[in-house]
C-alpha cells in the first residue's frame, strides 16, 4: 500500500455507519458474505439518494429550481470522483455500470481500429475486461491474452511482454483480481502499453475498495470501477484522459452534446445514484479525517482512509492465510507470502478438497471477511482452458 504509517481503523465507528448491519436473520445478526454483490452503503449515501428525490428531482440544463440542482449535484459528483482518481472533473464519466461503459468505450475506440490491429487481454481479468474488446474481433481485431503463473495466480509479465507488439493499440488489465486478490503491476504495464505506442485501460472495480487510485501516477489512458464496490449505488465510472474523451466518439443520440463528458454519458443518468456516488466518496473521506485529523482536502482524507483500511485488512488477511494453512487439504489460490502482500488484496480464494462430483470448490474471502464465494472448479488452471476463447479464466460470475 502507497503512504506510511496507518492510523487506527475505528471498527466499532465504521459499523455505525451502516443501518443494514442492523438487519437481523431468525433471530441472528446479518453476516453479508455476497462479496460480488458489493458492499452495504452507509447512511449518507441513503439519505443523498432520498434527498436528491426530495429536493432535486428533474432532468439536467432546465432553468428551473430542481434542474439546476441536479446540475450542481452531477458537478459535486463529478468532483468527488475526480478527488478519488486524481484527475480533473471533466475526465470523469458516469454509467450504468463498469461493463457496460467498457462496452460503449470498446465500440468507440473499435470504430478507429483496422484487421489485423491487435488488443492484448489477461487471463487473470473479469470477463468485463475481455469480453468487450473481444467483441473487436467481429472487425478483423486480434486479441492476444497474456496468461498467468499458476504458482502464485500472478500475471505472467514474460507472457505480457511477448504479446504487446507494434501491432498492439490497446491493452487492457485489472488492477486487482476479483478472484484471487493478486494486485498486478499496472504502472509498469501502463509503461510496456506506452512504448508501443498503445493505449492502456485498467479495470479498478476489485482495487478501489482497497487500495487509492492514483490515475496522474499511473499514466493510464482510461480507468473503470463501480462505486457499489465502494459503498456507493449500483453504477459505474471511468476516468478518460481529456484528450482521448475528446477525440473518441462515443455512440449516441444525434440531439446529445458533442461535448465531453456528458457525450459518453448516453440517454438520461440515474441521477439519484450520482448524488449517492459523492456521499460514498464523501464517506471515504470522513472514515481517512476519522483516522487523521491532519489532512487538509477530500484527496488527503480519502488516501488516510486507504492507509488505514489497507492496515486493517492486511492484519484480516494475514489472520485469514496463517489460519487455512494450518488445515490439511487446504490449497490456497494467490500470494501467501506475508513479505509479499504489497502483490495482493485481502480477497482470497481457496480450495477444500474436493466434491462428490470430483470437481473442486473454492472459497474466496474479503473484505472484512464479508464475502464468500463458491467458485467452481480450479479456475486457476488455465491450462485445461480452450484457446483462444478461454476469455476470462478466473471468471464466473459479476
Ligand atoms: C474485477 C471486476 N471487473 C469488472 C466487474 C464488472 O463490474 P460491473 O458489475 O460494474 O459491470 C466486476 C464485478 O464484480 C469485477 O469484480
Amino acid at each position: 500500500m502507497q503512504g506510511t504509517e496507518s492510523k487506527t481503523f475505528d471498527i466499532a465507528w465504521v459499523r455505525e455507519q451502516f443501518p443494514s448491519l442492523q438487519l437481523r436473520v431468525d433471530g441472528h445478526v446479518a453476516a453479508f458474505l455476497d462479496g460480488p454483490a458489493g458492499t452495504q452503503v452507509p447512511k449518507q449515501v441513503m439519505d443523498a439518494i432520498q434527498n436528491y428525490l426530495l429536493n432535486a428531482n428533474a432532468n439536467t440544463y432546465g432553468a428551473f429550481l430542481t434542474s439546476r440542482r441536479t446540475n450542481e449535484t452531477i458537478l459535486s459528483a463529478r468532483g468527488a470522483m475526480a478527488d478519488l482518481f486524481n484527475c480533473g472533473p471533466n475526465e470523469v464519466v458516469f454509467g450504468q455500470n463498469m461493463t457496460t461503459i467498457t462496452f460503449a468505450l470498446a465500440r468507440a475506440i473499435g470504430r478507429e481500429l483496422k484487421p489485423g490491429d491487435e488488443i492484448v487481454v489477461t487471463t487473470l481479468d473479469h470477463d468485463a475486461n475481455v469480453a468487450p474488446w473481444r467483441a473487436l474481433e467481429e472487425k478483423g481485431v486480434i486479441i492476444r491474452q497474456v496468461d498467468i503463473r499458476e504458482a502464485d495466480c500472478t500475471l505472467d509479465l514474460e507472457d505480457l511482454k511477448r504479446k504487446i507488439s507494434a501491432r498492439t493499440r490497446l491493452v487492457a488489465v485489472g488492477y486487482a483480481s476479483n478472484i484471487v486478490g493478486t494486485i498486478n503491476p499496472v504502472a509498469e504495464i501502463t509503461k510496456l502499453a506506452h512504448a508501443a505506442g498503445a493505449l492502456m485501460f485498467i479495470d479498478a472495480v476489485h482495487y478501489a475498495p482497497h487500495g487509492p487510485v492514483d490515475v496522474k501516477a499511473l499514466d493510464c489512458d482510461f480507468l473503470a470501477c463501480s462505486p457499489y464496490k465502494f459503498f456507493g449505488p449500483h453504477m459505474g465510472t471511468l476516468y478518460g484522459k481529456k484528450e482521448h474523451l475528446e477525440r473518441f466518439k462515443p455512440y449516441k443520440v444525434r440531439p446529445a452534446t458533442d461535448t465531453s463528458p456528458e457525450c459518453w454519458e448516453t440517454g438520461t443518468q440515474v441521477q439519484e445514484l450520482i448524488a449517492g456516488i459523492a456521499a460514498a466518496v464523501d464517506y471515504i473521506a470522513e472514515l481517512g479525517r476519522h483516522c487523521d485529523a491532519t489532512v487538509k482536502n477530500r484527496r488527503e482524507a480519502l488516501l488516510a482512509a486507504y492507509r488505514a483500511t489497507r492496515a486493517y485488512e492486511t492484519g484480516l488477511v494475514t489472520r485469514l492465510i496463517e489460519g487455512l494453512l494450518a488445515i490439511p487439504n487446504v490449497r490456497i489460490f494467490g500470494v501467501t507470502d506475508p513479505k509479499r502482500f504489497d502483490e495482493r488484496c485481502s480477497t482470497l480464494s481457496f480450495r477444500l478438497g474436493r466434491d462428490v462430483f470430483g470437481r473442486t470448490r473454492n472459497l474466496h474471502l474479503g473484505w472484512q471477511f464479508l464475502r464468500f464465494e463458491f467458485v467452481r472448479a480450479a479456475r486457476c488452471r488455465t491450462k485445461r482452458r480452450r484457446a483462444p476463447h478461454r476469455s476470462g479464466a478466473l471468471q464466473h460470475r459479476r
